[in-house]
C-alpha cells in the first residue's frame, strides 16, 4: 500500500480523503490516502516525516501552499507561475517536486461541462493566490481575452503584467469594468463572508456563465446574486474533483472518471 494525504490546518472538514479513495477504488489501486494537520509553524517537518514514514506524495491546502512550494526541489512550468503547490510528488532519490493542477482543474471543469473558453471574453474577479494559479492554463485555452479587476486594484494590474505574454490579458479595480462577458469567473474569497463584488448588472453576455471557484451545500452569493441576471451557474465543486483527478494521474497514472465522484461530493454536502 503506498501512502499519500493531504496537509492542510485546519483539515478536518477536507474532501479529498472522500475523493481519493473513491478514484483508488474505481481505477483498482491500492493506496492509503489521509487528512494531516501540519504545525503552523512547521509544514517543511511534517512533509519530511511523512516521506520518513514512507509517503509518496501529498495535496497541500491553505494555508501551505507557498511554502510547499518553498520547499521543492522541482517545479513544474504552473506551478512556478502560480507561486504555490497543491501536489506534492516523491521522485528518484527522494527528491520532491511539486505540480499545481488548481488551474487545470477548474480548466477540466469548464470542458466538463461544455464552457467554451477559445475566443471567449473572460472576466476573472480577484487577484490572489487562487487567481494566480488560474491563469496560464486558462490563457493556454486562447480566450478572446481576460479581464483580471479585483478590489486592490495594483494587485490585478501586477498580474496582469505577469502573464502578458501568454495572450490578451488586462488588470484594474472594479471602475474599470466596461462591456459584458461569456464567462465570469469569482476567484475572490469575498462569499466565505458571505459579500459580493461590485459587479455592474449587465456585466453577463447571453448565454453568459457564472463560475464561483468556492461551493458550499447553498449557492454561494455570488451565484445567487448572478442566477436573476441571466447567467448559467457553476459552482467550484467540479474544480475541487478535477484538480484532484490531475493530482491523482500525476501519482499513479491513472486518470478517474470524475462525474461519479461530482455525484458523490454533491450528495455528501446536503
Ligand atoms: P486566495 O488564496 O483564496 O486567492 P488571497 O490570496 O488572500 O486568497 O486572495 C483573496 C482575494 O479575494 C483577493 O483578490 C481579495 O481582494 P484584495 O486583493 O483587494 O484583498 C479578494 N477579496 C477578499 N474579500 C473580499 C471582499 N469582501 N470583497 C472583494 N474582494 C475580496
Amino acid at each position: 500500500t503506498q501512502r499519500y494525504c493531504v496537509f492542510g490546518h485546519p483539515v478536518g472538514h477536507s474532501k479529498s480523503p472522500l475523493i481519493h479513495a473513491e478514484f483508488a477504488h474505481q481505477t483498482h489501486q491500492t493506496i492509503e490516502y489521509s487528512a494531516i494537520e501540519a504545525p503552523l509553524d512547521d509544514f517543511a517537518g511534517a512533509w519530511r516525516r511523512f516521506v520518513e514514514g514512507g509517503g509518496r506524495g501529498a495535496n497541500v491546502t491553505v494555508p501551505f501552499k507557498q511554502e510547499a512550494f518553498a520547499l521543492c526541489d522541482t517545479l513544474s512550468h504552473r506551478a512556478l507561475r502560480a507561486g504555490a503547490v497543491n501536489t506534492l510528488i516523491v521522485g528518484g532519490n527522494g527528491r520532491t517536486y511539486g505540480d499545481n493542477t488548481d488551474g487545470m482543474g477548474l480548466v477540466r471543469d469548464l470542458a466538463y461541462h461544455r464552457v467554451a473558453v477559445k475566443d471567449a471574453r473572460i472576466l476573472v474577479v480577484g487577484a490572489g493566490g487562487a487567481v494566480r494559479g488560474l491563469l496560464e492554463p486558462l490563457l493556454n485555452e486562447a480566450p478572446a481575452a481576460v479581464a483580471v479587476v479585483n478590489r486592490t486594484a495594483a494587485k490585478a494590474e501586477a498580474l496582469a503584467a505577469d502573464f502578458s505574454g501568454l495572450g490578451l490579458i488586462t488588470g484594474g479595480g472594479f471602475e474599470t469594468l466596461a462591456g459584458s462577458y461569456d464567462l465570469v469567473i469569482n476567484g475572490t474569497s469575498a462569499s466565505l463572508s458571505g459579500d459580493l463584488p461590485p459587479l455592474p448588472d449587465d456585466v453577463f453576455a447571453k448565454r453568459a456563465w457564472a463560475y464561483d471557484m468556492m461551493y458550499s451545500s447553498e449557492p454561494t452569493v455570488f451565484l445567487q446574486w448572478a442566477g436573476p441576471r441571466g447567467a448559467r451557474l457553476l459552482d467550484g465543486l467540479g474544480m475541487l474533483v478535477e484538480q484532484a483527478a490531475e493530482s491523482f494521474f500525476l501519482w499513479r497514472n491513472v486518470r478517474p472518471e470524475t462525474s461519479p465522484v461530482r455525484d458523490l461530493l454533491r450528495k455528501s454536502l446536503d
